[in-house]
C-alpha cells in the first residue's frame, strides 16, 4: 500500500467514522487494512469503503480495539482504593471505556466503599457506548467476578448476566478524545489501555486535556504497561498519577 492509498482510506474513515486514525500507530493501522483487503487489491478496496459502511465500520473497529474485561488487572482497582481522594461527593471519568466493564468494576468497588458518586464512561464507538449501556454479559465473567459480587450486582437472565443497581450513577456516552472537549470537574480519569495505541506525539495534547479535566490533586489512571510522562503529573503509585 503507498502513501496515497493509505491517505485516502484515513479520509474515508474520518468523513464516515469521524476518527482522525492518523494519531494512531502506522503499522497497526496498515495491519488491519492488510487483514481487511482480502483479495490484496488496495484501489478495489478503496472503491468499495466508499459506497459499503459496513466495510467502513469494520475496519475502524479492527483497528480501535475493544478488548477488555472486568477487574482487569484486579491489583490496580485494589491500589485505586488507598488513593481515592477523601471527598463527600466524586466525580470519575472513563475514558476509552469500551463495552463497560471498566467502569462497572469501578462502580462496584465505589459501591463496596459507600462513596457518593458519579462515572461518565466514555468511548468513540457508539456500538460499543450502547453495549456498555445494556451491561449484558455472556456467562464467561464469572471467571473475574466473586460469586459475592455477582450475587449483588448483577441478575442471571437466559441471555448472560446483566448489570443490576450500579446503572444509575453512571452515564454513558461517545466522546472522541482527540476532537471533543475535555469532561469537567472530575476527580479521577481512568485512561487504561487508550494510550497504548496512540501514536507518543500525541501524548503531550492529551496530558493537557486530561489535566484541565481535573479538580486540584486529580487523578489519572492508566494501563499496566502505560507511562505517564508529563511534568503536569507525579506518580503516586503503580498506575496512578497526581495532578500538580
Ligand atoms: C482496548 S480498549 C480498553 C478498554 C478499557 N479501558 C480497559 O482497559 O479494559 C480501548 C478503547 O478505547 C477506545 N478508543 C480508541 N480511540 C479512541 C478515541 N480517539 N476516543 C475515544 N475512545 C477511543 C476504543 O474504541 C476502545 O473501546
Amino acid at each position: 500500500m503507498n502513501r496515497s492509498q493509505l491517505r485516502e482510506i484515513l479520509d474515508i474513515l474520518h468523513e464516515k467514522v469521524g476518527v482522525e486514525f492518523i494519531h494512531y500507530h502506522k503499522d497497526a493501522v496498515i495491519n488491519a487494512i492488510t487483514k481487511e483487503c482480502v483479495n490484496d487489491d488496495v484501489d478495489d478496496y478503496i472503491e468499495q469503503l466508499k459506497i459499503n459502511d459496513n466495510l467502513v465500520n469494520r475496519l475502524a473497529s479492527k483497528i480501535l480495539v475493544g478488548v477488555t474485561r472486568f477487574f482487569r488487572n484486579p491489583q490496580f482497582f485494589e491500589t485505586l482504593k488507598q488513593h481515592i481522594p477523601h471527598k463527600g461527593f466524586l466525580r470519575f471519568w472513563v475514558v476509552g471505556c469500551a463495552t463497560g466493564e471498566e467502569a462497572y468494576s469501578l462502580a462496584i468497588i465505589l459501591e463496596e466503599l459507600g462513596c457518593n458518586y458519579k462515572i461518565i464512561a466514555t468511548d468513540v464507538s457508539m456500538d460499543r457506548v450502547v453495549q456498555a449501556h445494556v451491561g449484558l454479559y455472556g456467562n464467561g465473567i464469572v471467571s473475574d467476578i466473586s460469586k459475592e459480587r455477582l450475587e449483588r450486582f448483577f441478575i442471571r437472565t437466559s441471555r448472560g448476566y446483566q448489570v443490576k443497581g450500579l446503572r444509575h450513577n453512571i452515564t454513558f456516552k461517545t466522546h472522541e478524545l482527540f476532537e471533543d472537549d475535555a469532561i469537567e470537574d472530575i476527580d479521577v480519569i481512568l485512561c487504561r489501555n487508550v494510550l497504548v495505541y496512540f501514536d507518543h506525539f500525541n501524548y503531550d495534547y492529551l496530558y493537557d486535556k486530561f489535566y484541565s479535566s481535573l479538580n486540584d490533586e486529580g487523578l489519572l489512571c492508566v494501563g499496566q504497561i502505560e507511562q505517564v510522562k508529563s511534568s503536569l503529573f507525579e506518580k503516586v503509585d503503580e498506575c496512578i498519577y497526581r495532578k500538580i
